[in-house]
């Protein structure tokens, strides 16, 4: 026998719906192959595994951008922002093995295919010329980012609370590289006026 708690109102018409512990159990051992997708799953499935595939393509292209602005960025203004490149780049790798270990547990497959990794990916992979351009393209593609991973956030909604606590804590980060970025980017405009001040730009 299911029950109806309000955890607010204590009001059977307007709770949300809980089962009782046998429920619970019987209908754990159903299904076992399905891993950590129970019966009450109540998101589309296909439809997250595939917005989670193109969100772990977005972070993958986002590793191979940071990695390679890390190891062109020349000069002495590209000394601090060498350090940021480096450590987002190691971040947007925690983010894709993050969304890759949730695709496993919703009995998907994560995408990992060179082949298309590009088109997949929501942000795109500029090469930069100079340390500005470099900066601006990063900026830009934390924006796609911060974005797209809103939209998943809301579509999911209630439906899926762990892929998007997942996604929420991704974003969380996200905006904090755009705002790095940001700040890079006024930094090197600044360094770049102060008079007598040469950048040397990186060769791309
Ligand atoms: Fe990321
Ligand atoms: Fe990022």
């Amino acid at each position: 026998m299911n029950k109806q708690i309000d955890a607010d109102t204590n009001s059977p018409q307007t709770a949300p719906h809980l089962s009782d512990i046998q429920t619970l159990r019987d209908r754990a051992r159903q299904h076992i192959s399905a891993g950590a997708v129970t019966p009450s799953y109540d998101a589309n499935r296909e439809i997250v595994l595939k917005l989670l595939n193109e969100a772990l393509a977005t972070e993958l292209v986002c590793v191979l951008r940071y990695r390679r602005h890390y190891y062109m960025a020349d000069g002495v203004l590209a000394e601090a922002v060498k350090k940021e490149f480096l450590e987002h780049s190691q971040e947007e790798q925690e983010h894709a093995d993050l969304i890759a270990e949730r695709i496993i547990q919703l009995g998907g497959e994560p995408n990992f295919d060179p082949t298309g990794l590009a088109s997949r990916s929501h942000a795109e992979y500029k090469a930069g010329v100079s340390l500005e351009d470099m900066i601006v393209e990063d900026l830009v593609a934390e924006r796609v980012a911060i974005e797209s991973y809103r939209e998943m956030v809301e579509y999911i909604g209630r439906h899926d609370s762990s892929t998007r606590r997942i996604l929420e804590k991704i974003l969380a980060v996200e905006e904090e590289h755009a705002e790095e970025m940001a700040s890079c980017l006024k930094g090197v405009h600044a360094l770049s006026r102060t008079p007598g001040f040469a950048a040397k730009p990186a060769e791309g």
